[in-house]
């Protein structure tokens, strides 16, 4: 059963509650419902992705509540502090690098080192935040394919049953989503949304725009380029191992193979959703282990391509391929 919530105070304590127990919730924001997930909760982010029915993990948006809190997160820079100044709250997403102590797990932001981040405006997106305290991280709250939902009852369509709750705080007034521009190198426009281009570069000065298909906001991941080869190990990935040398480090799904050198561990008990919270984090910490004892590179034991398995093997098989 979804529950359906009330922009009231009871309405939005519930739905706190929901997201801070691990639940997922969508709410409305001034351009379309996201679907939320406490973004620190690897397992409740993968439930994200298994809930879309996405067979890629796309960089999810980070939601605060004010400019403050995102900027804890995430390094902000002069134009980022002006954009914020100007747009926030409001239909802007700015991607920026996670500073060294962000909470958010490494699969909200997809194994990038940067992270989007957006204070929205519409009051009751704006209490939820703050009543929750941490980042929430909410893609577009449609299934993977459809176009995203501006009303309760396209979320309750597509989603209903499958998610706890949905603060339904009436017709998203912008309809169409947040500008997407990134700010980790020259600012670039990911994607056109909420707020104009010109209106930007009226704060900031001139933006390039994304051409490359690799850097196109709807795939970043897609093809091999910029976005792709900053996430990939740089040890060799062998996937489908059904052994292991003692020269390699170890990717565990279930019991593992014996003799690595190194070994972390995705879910021992070959669970998707936990495995896909700790993917991320098990590349990096087998790509830094192997570099401190001179290993020949990761060996990755197979992995079922059903649910979250797709988008698991599908990062894999990035991470594997010849660069
Ligand atoms: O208006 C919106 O932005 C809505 C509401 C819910 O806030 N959210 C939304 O999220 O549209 P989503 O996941 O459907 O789109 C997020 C976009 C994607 O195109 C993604 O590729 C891009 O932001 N993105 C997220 N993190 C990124 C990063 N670190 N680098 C580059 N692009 C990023
Ligand atoms: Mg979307």
């Amino acid at each position: 059963m979804t529950e359906l919530l009330a922009p009231d105070p009871a309405g939005i304590a519930r739905a706190a509650s929901l997201l801070l127990a691990g639940e997922l919730v969508a709410f409305g924001t001034e351009t379309v419902y996201g679907l939320g997930a406490r973004a620190a909760d690897g397992e409740a982010v993968a439930r994200i992705y298994e809930t879309k029915g996405r067979p890629i993990f796309n960089p999810l948006i980070c939601h605060y509540s004010s400019a403050e809190a995102a900027f804890r997160d995430v390094s902000a820079n002069d134009a980022a502090r002006a954009l914020a100044a100007h747009f926030w709250p409001g239909p802007l997403t700015l991607v920026l690098p996670r500073r060294e102590d962000c909470p958010v797990s490494l699969l909200a932001g997809a194994g990038l080192p940067t992270l989007a981040v957006r204070v929205p405006s519409a009051p009751a997106a704006h209490a939820l935040l703050e009543s929750v305290g941490e980042a929430v991280a909410a893609p577009s709250a449609n299934r993977s394919g459809r176009v995203s939902p501006t009303r309760a009852e396209h979320v309750m369509a597509e989603l209903g049953g499958r998610i706890a709750a949905i603060l339904d705080s009436g017709p998203c007034p912008v309809g169409i989503e947040s500008t997407v521009l990134d700010l980790a190198g020259p600012p670039t426009l990911l994607r056109h949304g909420g707020v104009t281009r010109e209106a930007i570069e009226a704060a900031i000065g001139p933006v390039a725009e994304a051409t490359t298909p690799a850097a196109t906001p709807r795939s970043p991941l897609r093809s091999p380029g910029q976005l792709a080869s900053h996430y990939a190990p740089r040890l060799p990935v062998r996937l489908e191992a059904t052994s292991v040398r003692a020269d390699e480090a170890l990717l565990a799904f279930g019991p593992p193979l014996a003799g690595a050198g190194a070994l972390f561990q995705l879910s021992l008990r070959g669970d998707l959703v936990e495995a896909a919270a700790n993917l991320f984090d098990g590349l990096r910490a087998l790509d830094a282990e192997g570099a401190t004892r001179g290993l020949a590179g990761i060996a990755a034991m197979p992995i079922p391509t059903t649910g979250l398995g797709a988008a698991i093997n599908d990062r894999l098989a990035r991470a594997a391929a010849p660069r």
